[in-house]
């Protein structure tokens, strides 16, 4: 079953809320979804603490350059996903994990100061891709994005699409209630509501489909 990786160098990219957004809504539909927490800052680990984590969830922390791809593997089984969270870096551990990735999603802001940082991890799975001889899925999400696309946000977009960059839809927007996920825990059913929540979730929920579109995808392709 399929190991997901969010990795952006990029810090504040949107990864840790990108990474539960997806699992939550995964498990709600119906999976049983691994997190493993790989950012020594620890954002899943805290979200886990805040509310019981959902029906099917599991978070694992405190995982290292040492024991990820152990972790992965033990996880890694039929009926589960595995989802990870990178800290914003660039380092050995990041490199492994990629390396072990179904898909890899990088969430960017569209801003060209963060879609250069953010282009940086499309490097970094051309390298693994390299070192591994096989080729790694990986697309791109936009966060934090507005209801009217920005000129700046249009020329990102195309920029990355003309160089064959796979850019999921839809976005994940800015929303309060993405961003109250680390303050209640839980996901976006349990939280008190925030704002437009039926909005929020009907965005959530089309994200996810986008990205298990492409799972399901591939192993058809497989
Ligand atoms: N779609 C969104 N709507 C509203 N707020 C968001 C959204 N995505 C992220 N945020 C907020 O932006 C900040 C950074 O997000 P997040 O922690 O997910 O990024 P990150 O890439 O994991 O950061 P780091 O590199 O530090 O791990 C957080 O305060 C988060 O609540
Ligand atoms: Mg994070």
């Amino acid at each position: 079953m399929p190991v997901i990786v969010i990795g952006s160098p990029k810090g504040g990219a949107g990864k840790s809320t990108t990474a539960v957004l997806l699992g939550t809504e995964l498990a709600n539909a119906g999976a049983n979804v691994t997190f493993l927490d790989c950012d020594p800052n620890g954002s899943l680990t805290l979200w886990s603490d805040r509310a019981p984590v959902p029906d099917r969830v599991t978070v694992i922390s405190e995982i290292t350059e040492a024991s990820i791809i152990k972790t992965i593997r033990a996880h890694d089984e039929d009926g589960n996903v595995v989802i990870v969270d990178l800290e914003g870096v660039a380092s050995r551990l990041v490199s492994r994990a990629i390396s072990q990735a179904d898909l890899v999603i990088t969430p960017m802001r569209a801003t060209t100061l963060d879609a250069t940082i953010g282009v940086r991890a499309l490097s970094l799975i051309a390298e693994e891709e390299e070192a591994l001889g096989r080729e790694i899925p990986h697309a791109v999400v936009f966060t934090m994005t507005r209801a009217i696309r920005s000129k700046q946000h249009k020329g990102i977009e195309s920029s990355l699409k003309q160089q064959g960059v796979d850019v999921i839809e839809p976005p994940l927007m800015e929303r309060a209630a993405f961003s109250a996920l680390f303050e209640f825990g839980g996901d976006l059913r349990s939280m008190p509501a925030q704002g437009r929540m039926d909005s929020a979730l009907e965005n959530a929920s089309a994200f996810a489909q986008a990205v298990y579109k492409r799972l399901t995808a591939q192993e058809v392709a497989a």
